[in-house]
């Protein structure tokens, strides 16, 4: 063994992580990816807890129909904050210690249960504004590692689809424009998203 590679192992200081220094080789700003990631992350947990509160109010006999919809959204929402979760992690950033943060940070804004929500079609408005944020910051994060960083990029893009999925679910559902939603298999399955046990 060499007596710089003996140096490395036996040293003290931060520990070499190659999974970063390729990504810097490649040309890929770490710094600001970091960044980003924390934004999106914080909106994807936002969303899920604004959605929460949303989906409750999906009520009456038009709101009925919708539940399972604001649902599947909701659950894969959670499983996106997951999901980049790790990757922020691996990648040498974190999540703010307060959570009072969390919110201040989100790349998106707010989805506020409005005053008048017994109209079912406004929480959907609402529903439709957080999907198209969320498409727009996921698309950012894909441009950013495409060629560079083919794991963020991998993760970034299946919460991408997920996210235009949300998006044409909610453009049926205001507009009646089609948007071959099926149902889940189960609530909140993230077909894309979803950890396997060994991932
Ligand atoms: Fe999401
Ligand atoms: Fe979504």
């Amino acid at each position: 063994m060499s007596e710089e590679r003996k140096e490395k192992i036996t040293s003290k200081s931060d520990p070499e992580v190659v999974g970063i220094e390729v990504l810097k080789k490649s040309g890929l700003d770490v710094d600001k990816l970091i960044e980003k990631l924390v934004r999106a992350t914080a909106a994807e947990f936002t969303t899920y807890y604004y959605y929460t509160i949303l989906r409750m109010h999906l009520t009456g006999m038009d709101g009925e129909g919708l539940k399972e919809i604001a649902e599947d959204a909701r659950l894969e929402d959670r499983l996106h904050f997951e999901l980049m979760t790790q990757r922020l992690y691996e990648l040498g950033g974190n999540l703010p210690k307060d959570m009072r943060e969390v919110a201040n940070v989100s790349a998106c804004s707010d989805p506020y249960l409005l005053e008048n929500w017994k109209d079912s079609k406004n929480i959907l408005k609402v529903l439709l504004e957080a999907e198209q944020c969320a498409i727009r910051t996921w698309n950012e994060v894909c441009e950013m590692t495409h060629g560079k960083d083919p794991r963020t990029y991998d993760l970034a893009q299946r919460i991408l689809q997920e996210e235009i999925e949300h998006e044409a679910w909610f453009l049926e559902l205001l507009y009646g424009r089609p948007s071959g939603h099926f149902r889940r298999s189960y609530p909140g399955e993230g077909p894309l998203s979803r950890k396997t046990r060994t991932g």
